[in-house]
């Protein structure tokens, strides 16, 4: 089977190894022809950028980039991105990295055109249409790792570095007029972020599974995802160049992503705060709160989670998912707890009135309060 398709589901991605040499064609696709490519400052150094810029600028499409891009991209990095929009005359944005990159990309070609602030746009009720649709400047995306599934994300998660909350901007224009799933452009990435961006596909996935509302399709396609990460997320974390298991993974990421419009959970609605406030790092952050999460919502997804086990052919239902996440965690070399991973004197009331206040705790099977959101918590530290 060759690993390469062109798929027009949730958007238009081209998949398959060396498809960032149609960086060009995918613009022309998404009618723009002066493209601001937008990533984070440590990609911005990197060959897989250089490759890309050059691509670009052989095509007469410049090689414009802004790379002023925080690991949470926070509102200061969108105004700073929208500035460079403008003032390059820009007509649309390649998004190009990990969630940060995609996510402020995204985030630039919303805010240019608007004249509301950033804030007004939260993922709340119906605030996206307050949003002037039609001055939303095309977007490609092209994801660098595997995990957050942003590409094919209607969202951007935005730190507000005042407050250190993150919050999620959402409209349906968010969604990337032509992606790039490039597998060969995830090669490079150390293998800690292999595991953190993996683990988040897989949070994405089970959260999106165990969500009580009604979604079938997003059902089947975190099943799938699942299996993809139980598959081949331990091979490309032993072997960073097995662009078999790199392909793979960079699909599971896109599903878990499409998959979770059905609904999150509370290891999201635990990891935002957490990572806003403690600046870990999103995937190895919710993979270090799942086996908590999973026994906490036990009475809710037990027999839910006993049918994922027999299909990813693990023995004794929900206790062997738990059993096996447990091992998956520890082969990935994910810490145990929230305090290995580097949450020092935690502000608990705070993490815990932030994740009762994210829309992901809406997703979670129980419903989250402050006394059982506050031992959960404490459970996961
Ligand atoms: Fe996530």
């Amino acid at each position: 089977m060759t690993l390469t398709a062109n798929w027009s589901y949730p958007t238009a991605i081209r998949f398959g190894a060396g498809r960032i040499l149609e960086i060009a064609d995918a613009c022309a696709a998404a009618n723009i022809s002066k493209p601001l490519l937008v990533t984070d400052r440590g990609l911005a150094k990197m060959d897989i950028t250089r490759r890309t810029l050059d691509l670009m600028e052989a095509a007469g499409l410049g090689r414009a980039m802004f790379a002023e891009v925080d690991p949470n991209p926070n509102e200061k990095n969108a105004d700073a991105g929208v500035r460079a929009f403008k003032e390059g005359g820009h007509d649309g944005v390649i998004a190009f990295g990990g969630g940060s990159g995609l996510d402020l990309g995204k985030l630039v070609a919303f805010l240019a055109g608007q004249t509301r602030p950033l804030w007004d746009f939260e993922d709340i009720g119906d605030w996206w249409t307050r949003a002037n649709a039609a001055a939303i400047a095309p977007i490609v995306a092209v994801p660098t790792t595997a995990g957050t599934g942003s590409e094919v994300g209607r969202a951007s998660v935005i730190t507000n570095s005042v407050t250190a909350e993150k919050k999620i901007i959402f409209h349906p224009k968010f969604l990337p007029t032509v992606v790039i799933c490039d597998p060969e452009l995830t090669i490079g990435m150390p293998k800690s972020i292999t595991a953190g961006t993996g683990l988040d596909a897989f949070a994405h996935c089970v959260e999106a599974f165990c969500s009580p509302h009604y979604h079938p399709m997003s059902q089947g396609m975190a099943l799938e995802g699942m299996r993809l990460v139980k598959d081949y997320l331990l091979r490309a974390y032993a072997d960073g160049n097995d662009m078999e298991a790199r392909a793979h993974m960079m699909s599971a990421a896109a599903m878990g992503a499409t998959a979770f419009q059905k609904g999150l959970g509370a290891i999201h609605a635990l990891s935002h705060p957490i990572g806003a406030i403690h600046h870990t790092h999103h995937g190895t952050t919710n993979a270090v709160c799942m086996p908590a999460v999973l026994q906490f919502n036990r009475p809710a997804i037990k027999g839910r989670l006993g049918t994922v086990a027999a299909y990813l052919e693990i023995e004794g239902g929900f206790d062997g998912f738990c059993a096996y996440v447990d091992c998956l965690n520890a082969s990935l070399g994910v810490p145990k707890t929230l305090t290995e991973l580097g949450v020092k004197n935690p502000d608990i009331e705070r993490i815990v009135a932030g994740a009762l206040n994210d829309p992901s705790t809406g997703g979670n099977p129980l419903e989250m309060k402050k006394e059982n959101t506050t031992k959960l918590l404490i459970a996961c530290l």
